[in-house]
């Protein structure tokens, strides 16, 4: 019977199957990392690696301890939520050590751009302006404060250079 003989085939394609398998098993043990599964689906080492990353954001609390005028300022003003780092960047490095490391000042063209720039995805509410028809390419803190941006407030410039609201 010729069905009978062609069964040869299956046994010789099952055979296959076993050695790829066994293979793998023994490819896995040199590829998967150690601590893998140890307490889940990941690497458990990759925790301690992660926590050992250097520091880089100090937190608004630091930065107000030493610019206690800066954060008076603010507090007053409509940044009063918006942390020191949200625009400065991430300072840890200076207020660890300040006299290693001078902040430099943040370009306003691109920083409050960043998040004033008008869009119909941001809530009605929120003050937004089309930056090019708005100031003409004049850095935003010749009218605004950055850190009390409303104009004529009595923190903001506009409220020394005369400024409407
Ligand atoms: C331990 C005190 C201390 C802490 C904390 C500190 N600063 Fe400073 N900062 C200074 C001193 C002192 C200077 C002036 C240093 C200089 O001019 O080189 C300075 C300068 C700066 C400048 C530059 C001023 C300029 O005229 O260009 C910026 C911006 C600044 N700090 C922002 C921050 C921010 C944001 C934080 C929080 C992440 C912070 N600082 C935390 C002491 C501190
Ligand atoms: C909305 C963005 C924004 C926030 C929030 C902000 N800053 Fe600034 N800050 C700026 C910009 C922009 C300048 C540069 C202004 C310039 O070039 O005249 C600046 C300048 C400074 C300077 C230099 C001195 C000065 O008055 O120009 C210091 C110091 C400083 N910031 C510290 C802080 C600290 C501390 C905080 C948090 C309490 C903070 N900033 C929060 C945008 C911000
Ligand atoms: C990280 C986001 C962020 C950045 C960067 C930022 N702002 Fe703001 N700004 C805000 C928020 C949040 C408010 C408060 C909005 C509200 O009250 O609904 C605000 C409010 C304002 C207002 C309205 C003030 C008022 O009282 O009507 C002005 C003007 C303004 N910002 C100017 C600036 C200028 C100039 C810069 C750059 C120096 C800047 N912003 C950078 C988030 C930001
Ligand atoms: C030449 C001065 C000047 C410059 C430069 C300037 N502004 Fe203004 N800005 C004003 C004045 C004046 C108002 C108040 C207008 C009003 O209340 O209708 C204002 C209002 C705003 C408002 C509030 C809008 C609202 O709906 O409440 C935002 C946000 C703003 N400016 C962001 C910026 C940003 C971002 C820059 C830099 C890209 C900038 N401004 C540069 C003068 C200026």
């Amino acid at each position: 019977m010729s069905g009978f003989k062609d069964v040869s085939h299956l046994f010789r394609f099952a055979g296959l199957f076993v050695i790829a398998f066994l293979v793998f098993l023994v490819v896995r043990v040199y590829v998967v990392p150690k601590s893998f599964g140890e307490y889940g689906h990941y690497r458990a080492a990759a925790i301690g690696e992660i926590a050992a990353h250097p520091i880089k954001f100090a937190g608004h609390q630091a930065c107000e301890s030493c610019h206690s005028d800066i954060a008076d300022t603010k507090a007053k003003g409509a940044h009063a939520h918006v942390n020191c780092e949200a625009c400065h960047g991430a300072l840890a490095t200076h207020a660890n050590d300040p006299s290693s490391m001078t902040p430099v000042k943040p370009d306003t063209l691109v920083l409050c751009a960043r998040c004033h720039t008008a869009s119909a995805a941001k809530p009605k509410g929120f003050p937004q302006v089309n930056p090019a028809d708005h100031m003409g390419g004049v850095p935003c803190q010749t009218c605004h404060n950055p850190h009390s941006p409303a104009i004529g407030s009595d923190t903001g410039k506009g409220a020394a250079a005369g400024g409407t609201k």
